[in-house]
């Protein structure tokens, strides 16, 4: 061998060697820590791990994912805490106004968490944001919801049929259904549009109900993606979808609704815009009344003012 040949020779050794040294140890990991199939995002607070293979395609009529395990216990019952307590009747947006109503359609009750209230509910919005590729902003804050016995919410869109809810950052492009919780029987999700080439098959653990089209059974820590638009922005009726009564035991679930466009921004438009919304502002605002009526005129934190434009509250 001559020395070009050695040199060659070595340098080959030096380069296989480490690479056979290191696989039993790679695999090792791989095995335990299951590493290669897990996306580790890095946001500024936290680093989570998000697994595409707990992800199975239901559906592509209407588009439907299921996460299995997409949450652990600890904290589905920590969303359940933060809901006990202030749970109100569930109200479901009127077609013409836009209104919240009350309507026999939904029997629930529920409460909408504020966005990243604490440091486990951000990190679900960051898992969120991650497992769907929407961003975290063009979501609405979640809501939690109790079903008990016989409660249920008949089949709807969660698209709008009126304007004034689509100003609000557009249509909801895709929904999150996450199960809080296991119930004996009933509170199925229920897709009666879908069409499959195959009927999904169903024994006596199904509900009627649920029988009328596509389903899923509500286990705890499962989340249930859907997509109420199609890839190019028009309004899917497949998308229809209900919560079935609930039979045996109660249902708990956080709903995510994710808009076109950013919520977080038209919310705050809406709320501190520089508009006057009724026409006799400037006149109100000459007699004083900003002083007089802050709330109404000007708002609180929680309202916003009619007249802010008026009565010169615009930060911009
Ligand atoms: C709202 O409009 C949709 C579509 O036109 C209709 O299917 C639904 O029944 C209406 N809901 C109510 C409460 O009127
Ligand atoms: C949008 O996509 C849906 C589903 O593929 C299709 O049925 C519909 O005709 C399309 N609409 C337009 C305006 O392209
Ligand atoms: C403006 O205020 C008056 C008096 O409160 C009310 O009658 C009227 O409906 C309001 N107009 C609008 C557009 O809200």
């Amino acid at each position: 061998m001559d020395s070009r040949n050695f040199l060659a020779f070595s340098l080959c050794l030096l380069f296989i060697f480490p690479l056979i040294s290191s696989v039993p140890l790679r695999f090792l990991t791989r095995l335990t820590n299951r590493d290669g199939s897990v996306i580790k995002m890095k946001t500024s607070s936290s680093s989570l791990a998000f697994d595409p293979t707990r992800v199975t395609q239901l559906s592509w009529t209407p588009r439907a994912f299921l996460y299995k395990g997409f949450l652990s216990d600890e904290e589905c019952d920590h969303l359940i805490k933060l809901a006990k307590g202030k749970l109100e009747k569930s109200m479901v947006a009127d077609n013409d106004s836009g209104e919240s109503v009350e309507s026999e359609v939904r029997t629930s009750s529920g409460m909408f968490l504020s966005k990243r209230q604490d440091d486990i509910v951000a990190n679900v919005e960051d898992k969120l944001a991650a497992w769907t590729f929407l961003p975290e902003e063009n979501g609405e804050s979640m809501q939690i919801l109790h079903y008990e016995n016989g409660q249920k919410y008949e089949p709807h869109f969660d698209y709008f049929h009126d304007q004034a809810n689509q100003e609000l950052g557009g249509h909801r492009i895709a929904t999150v259904l996450m199960y809080l919780s296991n119930v004996e029987k009933g509170g199925e999700t229920v897709f009666p549009m879908w069409k499959g080439q195959t009927a999904q098959l169903k024994d006596d653990s199904w509900t009627e109900c649920a029988k009328q089209g596509y389903a899923v059974k509500p286990r705890k820590g499962d989340a249930l993606l859907f997509f109420n638009l199609h890839p190019n922005a028009t309004t899917d009726p497949m998308s229809l979808h209900g919560s079935c009564p609930v039979v045996e035991g109660e249902k708990w679930s956080a709903t995510r609704w994710i808009h076109v466009r950013s919520f977080e921004r038209s919310v705050v438009k809406r709320l501190s815009g520089c508009v006057d919304e009724n026409e006799s502002c400037a006149k109100w605002a000459a007699a004083g009344e900003c002083t007089k009526n802050p709330t109404y005129m000007v708002g609180s934190e929680k309202e916003h003012g009619y007249c802010r434009k008026s009565c010169k509250v615009c930060s911009s």
